[in-house]
């Protein structure tokens, strides 16, 4: 395997033939820590789920690691540690949190026997749940019954359990306290000296000391570059409008999502 990559190629995405993202051509290698950022609807979501092979683009090639995986979630998959924009509906299948992180490891091993954990499996477990910061006490419990926070937390746990060299991230703090908040962040940035880690945020400042790259998009509009260069106000307000109001030097984003 090369160096890792995510390649996008002249990506155009959208629903029932209606695109939200346009002709998108960008490359990002490992290691490397890539924020995007853009307003409510902006495709954030949408352009990680394309990664992902889950959404068909509707033109362009995605490439992970050289390797053609556009549309095919098996493919990309095997690259890549996901953590969905918080669920907020309950009510599904009864399932533990240490049994969601467990099963992501389970289902990734080729060979027989699959579905059974071996002594290291539950030692990953383990390390990636405390490294995520789950308290042990809610290990066990249903995943539905935790708190946003606590839900956030396994997920990223299951993202990271099997070391993939790609991690996806959609909002993985958006439901954490501050000081989880700084603590992942951290636990994030250190990911990324390694691997090729793109998160998505309405918080740029968050991950900001880690951020190598910063992705604006709305809708038709994208653009990348160097975190100073992007969070420039001429820059930024391109994207943003009027939401962008400069604080002395900085300039901050008010994306009132949460
Ligand atoms: N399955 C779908 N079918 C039709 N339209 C959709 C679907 N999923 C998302 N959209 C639309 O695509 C646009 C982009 O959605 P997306 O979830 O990618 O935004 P986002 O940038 O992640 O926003 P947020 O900050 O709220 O998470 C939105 O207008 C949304 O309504
Ligand atoms: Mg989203």
């Amino acid at each position: 395997m090369g160096v890792t990559s995510i390649k996008l190629e002249k990506l155009t995405v959208g629903y029932q033939g209606i695109p939200i993202l346009e002709g998108m051509s960008l490359e990002f290698k490992a290691p490397s820590l890539v924020q995007v950022l853009g307003p409510n609807g902006a495709g954030k979501t949408t352009l990680l789920k394309a990664i992902l092979g889950l959404l068909k683009p509707m033109d362009g090639r995605i490439y992970l690691n050289g390797e053609d995986v556009t549309g095919q979630p098996e493919k990309a998959g095997r690259y890549i540690g996901y953590v969905p924009q918080l669920m907020v509906n309950s009510g599904h299948y009864p399932v533990t949190a240490w049994e969601l992180v467990l099963s992501s490891l389970l289902l990734r091993r080729r060979k027989w026997p699959r579905l059974v954990p071996s002594g290291s499996d539950v030692e990953l477990v383990q390390k990636a749940l405390k490294l995520a910061g789950l308290p042990e006490d809610k290990w066990y419990s249903n995943f539905w019954r935790l708190s946003g926070g606590e839900r956030q937390r396994t997920l990223i746990a299951r993202a990271i359990v099997a070391d993939p060299s790609i991690l996806l991230m959609d909002e993985p703090l958006s439901a954490v306290d501050p000081v989880g908040k700084v603590e992942l962040a951290r636990l994030i940035g250190g990911l990324a000296k390694k691997k090729l880690v793109v998160v998505t945020s309405h918080d740029p400042m968050l991950l900001l000391d880690y951020t190598d790259y910063i992705v604006l998009v709305n809708r038709g509009q994208y653009l990348m570059g160097r975190p100073d260069e992007v969070l420039k106000l001429e820059v930024a307000s391109k994207i943003y409008g009027q939401a962008v109001i400069p604080v002395q030097q900085h300039i901050h984003i008010c994306d009132a999502h949460r």
